[in-house]
């Protein structure tokens, strides 16, 4: 009878083990490094804009005359345990003879341009080149042998100019051709699925045989996701290609969502909201994310980074985005800023598998 109830607890402590052990968004000691909440860190920001001369412009809010410097100190403090420090010679070594792509919308942008500052940050020394030929951006470090690429796309899916008009095709997506000899893949899609009347690139969806003029944009956005889905399962070899998605980042444009004025947005913000858990939920879109994710054969590190950027009200460019007062801009980040969290929790994900 006792050694029955033994083994019993034994099969429990294994298959705890087994779920621990699936959860990809732990460090070693099963601590998620997504919950958590940001602390004052006077070592931080880990680099300055004028140190990073090919920043672009929009993401520079300090060169763009943003004067208050709090939203440059907060480190993020996940509750279980110490995120790794960010090591960028050590990355740039892990990468030698590597090709690393970032594929998605200008939040994808933002995140390649804050690794692309971290790694020149940590050598800068070391030479680099930056080539931009249509929607690819490559940016080379000869000595390390390393490629950090941006290719721009918003949508993942495909994009066709018919007789009709342009077509948003839910179910194809030819870019992938280009994907398959990388080591190390970021995706990312979110907010051109929201645009609409002059924003919106597209005049018809088309679902299977079924064209519409317009649909839900939640539904059609998780329609995309899967067709993106079954070609990472259909044509990724984990062994050789490590796959990320970046979580749903998340605008402030609505102070009801973190308890103030329905009026108030982001404009002057100069403080996160406290704690570790946003007022105003999870993000329909994430949580669309995460239900595709879960579906897939391939295994796929989610970035979770929707809840921690949704605390950080106070760290978009606002006014301070294209150099003037031109947009309200609400929705990217400053640099340095947000991104390089999302970096460092790469760089974590990265040297623990
Ligand atoms: C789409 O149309 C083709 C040809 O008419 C048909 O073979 C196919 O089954 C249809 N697909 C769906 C999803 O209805
Ligand atoms: C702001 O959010 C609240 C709560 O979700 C909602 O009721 C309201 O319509 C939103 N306002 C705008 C302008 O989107």
């Amino acid at each position: 009878m006792g050694s029955a109830i033994a083994i019993a607890i034994a099969l429990l402590l294994c298959f705890v083990f087994l779920i621990h052990g699936q959860n990809h968004h732990s460090g070693k000691n099963g601590c998620d490094w997504f919950i958590g909440s940001w602390v004052i860190d006077n070592s931080y920001p880990l680099y300055e804009a004028t140190d990073c001369p090919f920043i672009e412009k929009e993401f520079d809010c300090q060169g763009n005359g943003r004067t208050d410097r709090l939203y440059l100190k907060y480190r993020w403090q996940p509750t279980g345990c110490k995120l790794p420090r960010f090591n960028g010679e050590d990355l740039l070594k892990r990468l030698r003879g590597k090709s690393l792509l970032f594929v998605g919308d200008s939040l994808s942008l933002n995140q390649w341009q804050s690794l692309t500052c971290m790694l020149h940050i940590a050598v800068p020394q070391a030479k680099y080149t930056l080539v931009r030929t249509g929607d690819l951006s490559t940016f080379t470090f000869p000595d390390y042998d390393v490629n950090l690429m941006f290719s721009r796309n918003a949508f993942l899916v495909d994009t066709v100019s018919e007789s009709i008009g342009r077509v948003l095709e839910l179910d194809s997506m030819e870019a992938g051709k280009f994907w398959k000899g990388m080591d190390v893949l970021i995706f990312d899609s979110w907010h051109w699925w929201l645009h609409v009347g002059r924003k919106q690139p597209w005049d018809f969806i088309r679902d299977g045989n079924h064209t519409y003029k317009d649909m839900d944009r939640l539904v059609a956005y998780e329609k995309g996701l899967k067709t993106w889905a079954n070609w990472v399962d259909n044509n990724i070899d984990t062994t050789k290609t490590k796959v990320f998605f970046q979580g749903v980042s998340p605008d402030h444009s609505n102070g009801t969502l973190w308890g103030e004025p329905e009026a108030n947005f982001c404009e002057g913000q100069v403080r996160p909201v406290r704690g570790s858990i946003y007022p105003g939920g999870q993000h329909p879109a994430e949580v669309a994310l995460k239900r595709v994710l879960r579906a897939m054969s391939t295994t796929v590190y989610l970035l979770d980074i929707t809840t921690l950027s949704q605390l950080r009200k106070d760290a978009h460019p606002s006014v301070y985005g294209h150099g003037g007062h031109r947009d309200m801009d609400c929705s990217h980040w400053c640099l340095a800023g947000v991104p390089d969290t999302w970096n460092q929790l790469l760089y974590a994900a990265l040297i623990q598998h």
